[in-house]
């Protein structure tokens, strides 16, 4: 689609950036809505990162969305910082607005979308989220901020006890992750493992409740080990990349006016590119 002077602009920052999927996914919504506006790749080094997002904010950006490594130094540079980025302490979406850096973290919110869409409802009952990093953070605050009880389990245990010491949420031993499952209605891959070129992530689904759903977070492959696993035993699954799509929604809204949808086409349309 051409765009005019008066084009609304917003990008990913990140380094490197080129295997991200946002522009994709933000393009396809501006050109089913018939938007004048630009979502571009935006190459920023780390040392740069300070100076390039006022300087973004200055040359009439509306926003952007902050990926690996930037999500901490976004943190540390907004001037306004929304609930859910200080739950998170970390920063994915920045709307420049009045002369401020608005950061906000939509990740927890896109991981609760996307388990809906699934017919998933997380207040089920207990859910176990493997892993302590930063998305383990945003959603674990998610869950725990709509009420669920939170256990965390990851290989190295004290993580995770001082990220339930931060957000709440219990923690249960890496060794007794498969024994947990019968306790829990949701467990939640928030790990590396699984994720094309690192090792599939060993979790025995003999004792899970035929009721408990597997989420995912990894989307490259779309059906991680664990997934095809949990398929098989005829349990419920939600894959990784619907949440990368409802995470970019609260962003777009922001920037260009419309909330887009999140739909087989937008699904479509980004796991071929990734399987390409
Ligand atoms: P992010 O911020 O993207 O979540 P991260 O902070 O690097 O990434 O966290 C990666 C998670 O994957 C951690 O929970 C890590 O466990 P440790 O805290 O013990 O390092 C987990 N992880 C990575 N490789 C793993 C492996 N081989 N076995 C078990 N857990 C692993």
């Amino acid at each position: 689609m051409t765009i005019t002077a008066r084009a609304s602009l917003a990008g990913v920052i990140g380094w490197p950036v080129a295997h991200s999927r946002s522009p994709l996914l933000h393009g396809t919504w501006l050109e089913r809505h018939g938007i004048d506006g630009a979502y571009v790749p935006l190459a920023i080094r780390p040392e740069d990162f300070a100076t390039c997002v006022p300087a973004l904010a200055r040359m009439g950006f509306a926003g952007a969305n902050v990926t690996i490594p930037h999500k901490e130094a976004a943190f540390a540079l907004c001037d306004e910082l929304a609930p859910s980025a200080r739950r998170a302490g970390a920063v994915n979406t920045l709307v420049f607005s009045d002369g401020r850096i608005v950061g906000s973290n939509t990740d927890g919110a896109g991981f609760m979308a996307n388990l809906r869409a699934h017919g998933v409802d997380p207040a089920a009952g207990p859910a176990l989220v493997l892993g302590a990093g930063g998305a383990a953070r945003a959603i674990g605050a998610a869950l725990l901020d709509a009420g669920v009880v939170v256990h965390f389990c990851n290989r190295t245990g004290e993580r995770a006890a001082r990220l339930a010491a931060q957000i709440g949420g219990g923690v249960i031993g890496w060794d007794d992750r498969a024994a947990a499952l019968g306790d829990h209605a949701l467990v939640i891959n928030t790990t590396s493992l699984g994720m094309a070129g690192h090792p599939p992530l060993t979790l025995d689904l003999a004792r899970a409740p035929a009721g408990l759903a597997v989420a995912d977070i990894v989307y490259v492959p779309l059906e991680t080990p664990l997934l095809a696993a949990a398929r098989a035993r005829g349990l419920r699954t939600v894959e990784g990349l619907g949440m990368l799509l409802h995470q970019a929604v609260p962003g777009f809204a922001a920037w260009f006016g419309v909330t887009p949808m999140v739909d087989e086409a937008l699904y479509r349309a980004v796991a071929g590119d990734l399987l390409a």
